[in-house]
């Protein structure tokens, strides 16, 4: 007996209980007793059968993610459930909550599986780069078959107990107290008699299996694992397990798992999954929070509409104040457009889409806001149209209730210091479409009060968003980078690089798409408005746009787009725009290759995020991964820009961001002191505390 696996019994039922809280990760001092408890149960022969549960709000959630990395403890994982298919007498994992990654290979070494109806079951381990590493890969198909496996093992979603029973990898669903239905089930099948086949003898998957429908589903997953190894690595495994014997292809498993925990790409996505987790952390855990129970979204344009949309499908109702009736129903309309085809997409029911309308109501009446708990503005990016709002908010909201503004750019200090409560504002900077998108930047202005802050930071959570705590200066953290990244595009547009080769050199690296096609995709417009209104220019993108070219929308921007087409084509037009910009300031073109794009745009971004870390404007580094992973498409395999750094080497950074100041003189490329110092240490000194 441990604290951490405990063993009971009901008549000639065993029932062994793992009990290591937060989510039964099987860790060391896990993997430990439960082998003790196997071996001892195997000989016992008063036990008829075994019950494998788990306290707690979940069966067991995978291997211990933190011990990837270390030299393995003995027993693994694999040890475990060879030892468990070794025992003659069945064998009933009984699952509630989520059995994942290495807790539904546990599952897959015992002869039968029963599950609670809410409970789901999934082998997760692609998200974090690698494979399944205890035998999932292989013993998977051979309940649920080649293809299903294929399917979730690549994307690593997890399904629903009800699914898992029709495929056949749960023997039982039941509902209520699931270890007495689970005792009761493994006494019955005992009574009955054996012999019980173990999943790793046993093909009733694998016989179904076509292995050309295989192929051509694998191929396609391929095509969209975008410079991924693991999904790769999955297919491959999962093909291992269709066409090899069981020991060949679980040796071969282990070859591949063995690849990817070592990789670059592993443990980038490994420190995202807690770098996700920590951003949502505040000092003070236990500060109480305020009461939301209703939403208020000021302006039913692009973000406004989205917003709306994100507390509406998290299930709080929303009133949704415009300008003009028209604008409201305008807005209203966008919105009922959105779910329709979310509906048509198959994506959501029409009785989902029905509810979700319910929530809305319309206003064009500040009074209306009165009942809202939490109120976000998204109206024009206009300091003096945010003061205005922010006026009568102060007039109508309720005392305690928390103003929030959606401002891309501007100081959220000042729009608090315009009203008689700083301590209730707050920025909540969502991205568009803010319905879609994970990120939810929270920007805590100088008087923002902390259980306003903890309030939001749950609330994201509770409607899915990924949060990350940011404080105030000119674009926060996401904007702030990305203007630097931004800084030198137009630069090596005019010394010789074509728009392709600059986009080129971005999704080689990872990117979905490059800087020109996401101009192209998000309207030029929208950049150029913004820069008129900051007195600023950029020779390239301003001409385009005076040309009525911008982007999509118009058919063309810096490529050229047929009629409905998303991709765009290089456009001759544009390369002799650029030549005769070029010739206008002097400069001789000259080839330009993927590696100094890399480093005149990503390196000047890196250098900011240093800036941002001295500034404290971010926590942590890993809550600048965590913005540009969530919110902007940076490569999860590189981990996000910071943690790319590390790999990277900061020294090179330094010295090649030295070298183009040298060349250049521009400020973005005078390496930040914290830089430096990342150089010579190898890690980013930040104090989360701070
Ligand atoms: N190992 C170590 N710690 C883990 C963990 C794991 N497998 N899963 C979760 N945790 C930790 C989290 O870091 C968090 O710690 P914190 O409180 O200190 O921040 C805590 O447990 C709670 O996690 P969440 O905040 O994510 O809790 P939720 O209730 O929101 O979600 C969950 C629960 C769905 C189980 C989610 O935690 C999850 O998806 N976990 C990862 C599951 C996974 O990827 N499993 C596969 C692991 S790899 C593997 O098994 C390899 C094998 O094939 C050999
Ligand atoms: P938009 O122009 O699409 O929508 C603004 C809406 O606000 C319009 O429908 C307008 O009628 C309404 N409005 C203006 N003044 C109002 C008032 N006093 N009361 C009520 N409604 C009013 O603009 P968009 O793109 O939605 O931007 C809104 C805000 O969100 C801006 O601050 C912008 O910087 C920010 N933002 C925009 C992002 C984007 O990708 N478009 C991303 C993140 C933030």
């Amino acid at each position: 007996m441990s604290d951490f696996v405990k063993v009971s019994r009901d008549g000639d039922v065993a029932i062994v209980i793992i009990d290591n809280p937060p989510v039964n990760a099987l860790s060391f001092h896990v993997r430990d007793p439960l082998m003790h408890a196997l071996v001892s149960l195997r000989g016992d022969v008063s036990v008829a059968a075994i019950v494998i549960a788990c306290a707690g709000r979940t069966f067991v959630a995978g291997a211990d993610i933190t011990e990837f990395g270390k030299p393995v403890q003995q027993p693994d994982l694999r040890a475990l459930i060879v030892t468990l298919e070794t025992i003659a007498k069945p064998t009933v994992a009984a699952i509630h909550g989520t059995a994942l990654g290495g807790g539904l290979e546990l599952a897959l070494g015992c002869h039968f599986r029963v599950a609670d109806a809410g409970a789901r079951l999934g082998l997760p381990e692609v998200k974090l780069g690698l494979l399944p590493g205890g035998g999932g890969t292989v013993r998977l198909p051979r309940l649920v078959g080649g293809v299903k496996a294929l399917r979730m093992i690549v994307s690593g979603t997890p399904i629903g107990a009800a699914e898992a029973h029709a495929a056949g990898l749960v023997d039982a669903v039941f509902e209520g107290d699931l270890t007495t239905h689970a005792v009761n089930f493994a006494r019955e099948i005992a009574r009955k008699g054996g012999p019980f086949t173990p999943v790793r003898d046993r093909d009733d998957g694998l016989k179904e299996t076509d292995l050309r429908a295989f192929d051509a589903e694998a191929a396609d997953l391929a095509r969209k694992a975008r410079g991924l190894e693991a999904p790769i690595a999955c297919a491959q495994a999962v093909r291992n397990a269709v066409t090899l014997p069981f020991d060949e292809a679980l040796a071969a498993e282990r070859a591949l798992f063995v690849t990817l925990v070592g990789s670059d790409q592993s443990r980038a996505q490994r420190h995202l999954f807690f770098a996700e987790r920590e951003a949502a952390k505040l000092p003070g855990k236990d500060t109480p929070k305020r009461r939301i129970a209703r939403i208020g979204v000021i302006g039913a344009g692009t973000m406004g509409g989205g917003i709306a949309m994100a507390f509406a499908n998290g299930g709080y109702p929303v009133t949704l104040l415009e300008t003009s009736g028209e604008a409201l129903q305008r807005g209203l309309g966008t919105i009922e457009k959105n779910y329709a085809v979310s509906v048509s997409r198959g994506s959501l029911t029409e009785d989902a889409k029905r509810q979700r309308l319910a929530q809305f109501k319309g206003s064009t009446d500040h009074a209306d806001l009165a009942e809202c708990d939490l109120i976000i503005e998204a109206v024009f990016e206009d300091m003096a149209v945010k003061k205005e709002v922010f006026g009568k908010l102060d007039a109508v909201a309720k005392p305690g209730a928390i103003l929030a503004t959606n401002t891309s750019y501007l100081d959220i200090n000042e729009i608090a210091g315009s009203i008689s409560r700083p301590q209730d504002v707050l920025g909540l900077h969502f991205f568009s479409p803010a319905n879609v998108m994970k990120l939810l930047e929270i920007v805590r202005a100088e008087k923002t009060a902390p259980d306003a802050l903890a309030t939001v930071v749950d609330l994201a959570r509770r409607i899915g968003k990924v949060a990350v705590v940011v404080g105030v200066c000119h674009g926060f953290v996401g904007n702030r980078m990305l203007a630097a990244r931004g800084s030198e595009s137009e630069a090596l547009l005019l010394e010789g690089a074509t728009p392709s080769q600059i986009d080129k050199a971005f999704t080689d690296f990872g990117w979905p798409m490059g800087p020109f096609q996401m101009g192209d995709l998000a309207g030029l417009d929208i950049g150029w408005r913004n820069r008129k209104a900051r007195g600023l220019t950029a020779v390239i993108a301003d001409t385009l746009c005076e040309q009525g070219r911008f982007g999509q929308k118009t058919g063309r921007g810096f490529y050229l787009y047929e009629a409905g087409a998303r991709a765009g084509v290089p456009d001759p037009e544009v390369e002799a725009l650029i030549r005769d910009k070029a010739a206008e300031r002097g400069i001789e073109p000259r080839a330009i290759g993927a590696e100094e794009i890399i480093e005149r745009t990503l390196y000047p971004m890196i250098n900011e995020g240093a800036k941002i870390l001295e500034e404290k404007i971010a926590a942590r580094a890993s809550d600048i991964d965590v913005v540009w992973v969530n919110g902007y498409g940076f490569p999860i395999g590189k981990g996000g820009p910071m943690f790319w750094a590390g790999l990277e080497g900061g020294a090179r950074i330094v010295e090649r961001l030295e070298h183009w100041f040298r060349q250049t003189g521009k400020d973005v490329f005078k390496p930040a002191p914290l830089l430096k110092r990342m150089a010579e240490t190898g890690s980013w000194e930040t104090d989360a505390t701070a």
